[in-house]
């Protein structure tokens, strides 16, 4: 059977693409960041997942106005990185893992939830920047990646019980897979940021910190916070922490904190980064 074995979540700010892309991994500015994810790489090479489910935004990269789904699942062989304005990132395609991601589509819409299949996508910051952080540079990815959508950038979003509702589906589709794989879960965006208006660079650590202790201290609350919440406490960007709750919801009620790491800023966001993993 295949199993989720942990979920990861990290900020997916496309500065930190570039800066890997452009060799500044070490620099005064950016390594205090980047040491933050050397324990989850290493831990990475340990664990081998098989399959990631990584759960993410598309910034009207592939999407637009014109078609908004809420929650939408990548189901094609290969998902190519996308070019958002300055030529597509140096970075491995992105191989995709059609079996299991039928399955889950089967399985999710079955279960009520309304997923809009993609057979072709193309793969902006919000999946390749977190695919760097884990695993670095290699000449291709060590897993295989089903990308999960959600609408995180026209309101209205879907809510954050509802994401973990999703998450608790996903678990439920994962364990009626019939061939032995290692799955892991990953929740991108966040921490809080705002990128426009008047508020633009506005960073929340206390609520911040608070929401990565809940995460494994009091992570029902979580599901509580409404959209006007994160608007006021994390910025207008700091709705991108709902896709966490589908990374968290997927997990079951056992979890162990393993790993984190928080860091400010990084392009006037807050970075944040959890490793979770699934108690028996
Ligand atoms: C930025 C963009 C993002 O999608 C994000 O999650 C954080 C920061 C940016 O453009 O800086
Ligand atoms: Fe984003």
């Amino acid at each position: 059977m295949a199993r989720i074995t942990a979920g990861v979540a990290a900020s997916h700010v496309p500065a930190i693409g570039a800066a890997i892309d452009r060799d500044q991994v070490g620099t005064e500015y950016w390594k205090p960041l980047f040491d933050g994810f050397g324990w989850t790489r290493d831990w990475m090479s340990e664990q081998r997942p098989d399959v990631v489910i990584l759960v993410y935004n598309d910034h009207a990269t592939e999407f637009s106005l014109d078609l908004i789904p809420t929650f939408a699942i990548g189901c094609a062989e290969t998902f190519a990185p996308a070019d958002e304005g300055f030529g597509a990132r140096p970075v491995p395609v992105v191989q995709g893992h059609p079996a299991l991601a039928w399955h889950l589509a089967e399985s999710l819409i079955l279960d009520e939830f309304d997923m809009t299949i993609l057979n072709k996508l193309g793969v902006d910051h919000g999946l390749t920047v977190p695919m760097s952080l884990m695993f670095g540079q290699p000449e291709t990815w060590p897993v295989k990646v089903i990308p999960v959508l959600v609408n995180a950038v026209q309101y209205p979003p879907p809510t954050g019980n509802r994401c973990w509702a999703l998450g608790e589906a996903i678990a439920r589709a994962v364990a009626s897979f019939d061939e032995d794989l290692n799955v892991q879960i990953w929740g991108t965006g966040g921490m809080s940021h705002q990128l426009q208006g008047p508020r633009a660079g506005l960073i929340n650590t206390p609520f911040d910190i608070a929401f990565l202790d809940r995460l494994t201290t009091d992570p029902h609350a979580l599901r509580k916070i409404p959209h006007l919440e994160y608007l006021r406490e994390a910025g207008s960007e700091g709705i991108e922490l709902v896709m966490w709750l589908i990374m968290r919801g997927a997990l079951g009620a056992g979890v162990k904190e393993l790993h984190r790491h928080y860091h400010v800023p990084a392009s006037n966001t807050a970075v944040g980064h959890i490793v979770l993993a699934v108690e028996p």
